[in-house]
């Protein structure tokens, strides 16, 4: 099984290099995994000139799977958009079809205190957000700079995105979040703004007659803001929750903060063949880069979640988690979920506790 291993900027080696470790010793148990390591976001255009190298991007789509850390740095905000490092996760996601990203948010009991919320609201806290990835205002057509062709603004200078959504693309993410609420809690909650917007007036129509084949999943509709103010009042009322890109992007982190740290939330994101990009749902945070203090749980959780969705073992990445799990219970924790009366480790030490809490 090939895996593409994108590492990608500020923690974003650190970070990969602590899931390879983990899916190494995974391999030791006898699975043939080969990994192939690739430049991707500002590291890339630093080396090549661009964020996501033709080579880069063959390596990733010839994959079985890809390991991805994060691209982002301030050094590239004055570039022009197109070189910036963030295209490159956005041309990965575009070029190879990864409609459907998985981001769960899970609270392990032992992070309860870790949480900016009272214990009592997020106590066993499991909800699955599932974000379309590819549509929706971040890839709309047409979109720029112009002078304003009318209104009360006409000849100033104005920007513009689109907001669009086709029938299919919400049928199919629709499909992806019915059958993921029908093996978990059979809760759907699609979060629209359809109260204001046509395309999410359109999503919410589609969503209702996707349900028509999922009698046993219950489905709700809630208006954006309303889910944002949900999720910091009683966030457990929500199971599996579908959303298009933009509300998933806003909503995944602060479903993230419940759990105590963006730095524990793993993500998958899927296309129609099964294939994946795996990558911890927080950023490059090139403000600790390269001082070994980074938590890898997100990124190590993020392999589990590729031995599951692409690469047929789920058996290994319940071993994963439960491995994290132990590193924890052995009181184990990195700068961001440290708390009095745990032990503060760095990157690599957190990594190791998992690789031996695999046995
Ligand atoms: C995410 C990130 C990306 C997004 C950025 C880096 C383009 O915030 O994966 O949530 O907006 O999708
Ligand atoms: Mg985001």
């Amino acid at each position: 099984m090939k895996i593409a291993v994108l590492p990608g900027d500020g923690i974003g080696p650190e970070i990969v290099a602590e899931a390879v470790k983990v899916l190494e010793r995974i391999a030791a148990d006898g699975f043939d995994f080969t990994f192939e390591f690739a430049p991707v976001g500002g590291a890339a255009y630093a080396q090549t000139g661009h964020p996501l190298p033709d080579s880069t991007l063959r390596l990733a789509r010839d994959a079985d799977a890809v390991l991805f850390g994060a691209v982002g740095d301030w050094k590239y905000d004055q570039l022009e958009r197109a070189l910036r490092p963030e295209q490159a996760i956005l041309g990965l996601r575009k070029n190879l079809g990864l409609f459907a990203n998985l981001r769960p948010a899970i609270l392990y009991p032992e992070l309860a205190g870790a949480s900016s919320l009272k214990p009592e609201v997020v106590s066993g806290l499991d909800i699955l957000i599932v974000r379309e990835l590819t549509g929706d205002i971040y890839f709309g057509q047409p979109r720029g700079r112009r002078r304003s062709p009318d209104g009360a603004f006409a000849g100033e200078q104005e920007a513009f995105d689109t907001m669009r959504y086709t029938r299919p693309e919400i049928e199919r993410i629709a499909h992806v979040a019915f059958k993921a609420a029908r093996g978990r809690g059979k809760r759907l909650t699609s979060v629209d703004k359809a109260n204001v917007l046509e395309t999410f007036q359109f999503w919410k129509d589609v969503v209702t007659e996707v349900h028509a084949e999922y009698p046993d999943v219950e489905l709700d509709h809630m208006y954006v803001d309303n889910a944002a103010m949900q999720l910091v009042r009683a966030p457990k009322r929500f199971d599996v929750v579908v959303t298009g890109n933009m509300f998933g992007d806003i909503l995944s982190d602060e479903a993230a903060m419940l759990t105590g740290s963006i730095g524990m939330l793993p993500s998958a994101s899927l296309n129609e063949k099964g294939q994946g990009l795996y990558e911890p749902s927080h950023g490059s945070a090139p403000d600790i880069a390269g001082q070994g203090i980074a938590n890898p749980l997100a990124t190590i959780l993020s392999a589990a979640m590729m031995l599951r969705h692409s690469l047929g073992l789920p058996e290994q990445a319940q071993r994963i988690e439960a491995a994290v799990q132990t590193a924890l219970a052995q009181g184990l924790r990195t700068a961001d979920i440290h708390a009095p009366g745990t032990e503060k480790v760095g990157t690599a030490r957190m990594g190791d506790a998992v690789v031996a809490a695999l046995g």
